[in-house]
């Protein structure tokens, strides 16, 4: 049987599999591993189970030289905890769980766009202090999002399941994307051929690229200075994408209306200059965190270790 460490707690089902199928160190008490337990995990396991938390950089994967691992399945879609170059290199497995975690992150995103834009937090923290004195015709306004226009920086698969929602709600959709689009999925949307056209224009911009060293910052001081006084930023995609101090400035100048944030530059670390603002909700990065896409991403992930240790083809391999 391969051994398999596995980093973080999983939900019972996919913990259940793995007991069935390989020689598991599960970690129940969900404690992270210290770096130098990672490496030792590299050293003494055939595969890793790993998630965010887990920095695979260039040492840990060469293990001081006496590597053991072939694969790390990593229970995520993003993986820029990992150096997947060094990995190529040193010819090291690594696989995502792309899929099944779309419509989950895209439904943080859009409620991250509608706490934003109605002011839900804001109005939720007054009404729990006993404050709310009752209903009022101009109390507690928020900006509509019908008619308006959404930006999606990143068309992949979680932009375009949220361009779709976004087209429901009555939104017109602009995107930017690396590459040409075949096909958006929502009738009218149209591509713009920079970040700052998108940037200009949305009444919403919303985050999808990954994260890592390519678009690191990429939305920087210069591109968020760009956006309209009443806009907002929705992030859901990686916190290193985004100029956070920067973002900071913009909220607390008021230079843009507000913004909704599921993920930060340096998890889980939230600057304390962010937590005092008013005109932004903060999620603990709980895109995909429902049961169901937690135990779907496990599932894969084990799929992934289960195909690597067949000799089959595997379900979703990045490196
Ligand atoms: C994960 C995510 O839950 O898949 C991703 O890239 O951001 C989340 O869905 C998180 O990364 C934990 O592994």
């Amino acid at each position: 049987m391969p051994r398999v460490v596995v980093t973080r707690r999983m939900p019972p089902e996919v913990a259940a599999r793995l007991r069935a199928l390989f020689d598991v160190t599960l970690n129940d008490d969900d404690i992270p591993l210290t770096q130098a337990e990672l490496v030792g995990a590299m050293q003494t396991a055939d595969g890793i189970l790993g998630t965010v938390t887990d920095r695979f950089d260039a040492e840990t994967i060469a293990a001081g030289g006496r590597r053991r691992a072939q694969i790390v399945a990593t229970f995520a879609v993003g993986y820029n905890n990992i150096d997947v170059a060094a990995a190529a290199r040193e010819g090291l497995v690594v696989t995502n769980t792309p899929d099944v975690l779309t419509d989950a992150t895209a439904d943080i995103a859009l409620l991250l766009m509608l706490a934003a834009t109605r002011r839900a937090w804001e109005f939720e923290t007054m009404l729990r202090r006993g404050e709310w004195t009752g209903f009022g015709p101009t109390s507690f306004l928020g900006t509509g999002v019908q008619g308006k226009t959404v930006g999606i920086i990143g068309m992949g698969r979680i932009g375009k399941a949220m361009a779709q929602r976004c087209h429901v709600l009555g939104m017109r959709v602009i995107y930017y994307n690396r590459s040409p689009v075949a096909d958006p999925g929502v009738p009218g949307a149209v591509a713009r051929d920079s970040i700052d056209a998108v940037m200009a224009e949305a009444d919403v911009v919303s985050l999808h690229m990954p994260g890592g060293a390519a678009n690191r910052k990429v939305i920087s001081a210069e591109r968020l200075a760009l956006m309209k006084p009443t806009a907002f930023l929705i992030n859901s995609a990686r916190g290193d994408v985004v100029d956070e101090e920067a973002l900071v400035e913009m909220l607390a100048n008021r230079r843009i209306a507000g913004a909704g944030l599921d993920v930060f530059f340096d998890e889980p670390k939230v600057p304390a200059a962010l937590l005092a603002l008013d005109n932004v909700t903060l999620l603990p990065h709980l895109g995909s965190a429902t049961i169901e896409t937690r135990t779907a991403m496990g599932m894969l992930a084990v799929d992934n270790l289960e195909a690597h240790f067949a000799g089959k083809p595997y379900p979703s391999r990045v490196a």
